[in-house]
């Protein structure tokens, strides 16, 4: 039986965590390796709403074209467009930077999903889930300013800082986050978990992939 409010999940040994009730869902055991929830639903929607204000702002009398970098930048984009009160378009764009099951960058970026529209004289914000050693965006902010946009900036939900490996430029941030694997709202594990609500820490000693 559901209790109303949160529930405690138990793992061996593992401190307890309250899961918001809309994270009931079964998506799989992910408590057995969830460490801890490092941004609840609410405070990223919030964040979200905050960082929509700000672009509205910045680019007030201005139409923008927002890229999403396919697949993690996903919750992130069709949160944060409803937050956006300007006229807008979207794109999407694929890129593969890990190796098959790799935690790490490989540094080599191969574009998967190229853009079907021309960018030119455009207002582009890149919007990607996470940035990491800075490689994947860096490939791409190289390749999309070859085609002459009228201005490109970066929007990304979370910035572990200290793998940096390659200098980006950042406009917008969600959140600063430090050097841990984390999942959920967008970010996979395994290609799992997407669908969260929240983003939680993985722990990797409890985590078994199939
Ligand atoms: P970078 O090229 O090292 O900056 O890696 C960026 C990409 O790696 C992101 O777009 C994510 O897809 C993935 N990534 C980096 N850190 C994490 C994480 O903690 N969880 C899930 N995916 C991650
Ligand atoms: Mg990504």
């Amino acid at each position: 039986m559901k209790p109303a409010a949160g529930r405690i999940m138990k793992s061996p040994g593992r401190k307890k965590i309250d899961l918001p009730v809309s994270a009931e869902v079964s998506v799989k055991d992910y408590h057995d390796f969830l460490a801890e929830i490092l941004i609840p639903e609410e405070k990223l929607q919030a964040r979200i709403k905050e960082l929509g204000a700000e672009i509205t702002r910045d680019y007030a009398g201005k139409k923008i074209l927002l890229i999403c970098i396919l697949r993690g930048g996903v919750m992130f984009l069709t949160d944060l467009i409803r937050c956006i009160d300007l006229p807008l378009a979207i794109e999407f764009m694929a890129v593969s930077s890990y190796g098959v099951g790799g935690r790490e960058s490989s540094g080599q970026v191969r574009i998967t999903l190229d853009l079907n529209c021309s960018i030119k004289d455009k207002h582009v914000i890149l919007v990607e889930d996470i940035i990491d050693s800075g490689h994947t965006l860096n490939s791409v902010i190289e390749l999309l300013e070859t085609r002459d946009p009228a201005s490109l900036c970066v929007c990304t939900l979370l910035d572990k800082t200290e793998r940096r490996e390659v200098e980006v430029p950042v406009k917008y941030t969600g959140f600063s986050i430090p050097n841990k694997f984390v999942f959920g709202y967008g970010l996979d594990i395994d290609d799992y978990y997407r669908n969260l609500p929240f983003v939680g820490v993985v722990d990797l000693e409890h985590y078994k992939p199939e």
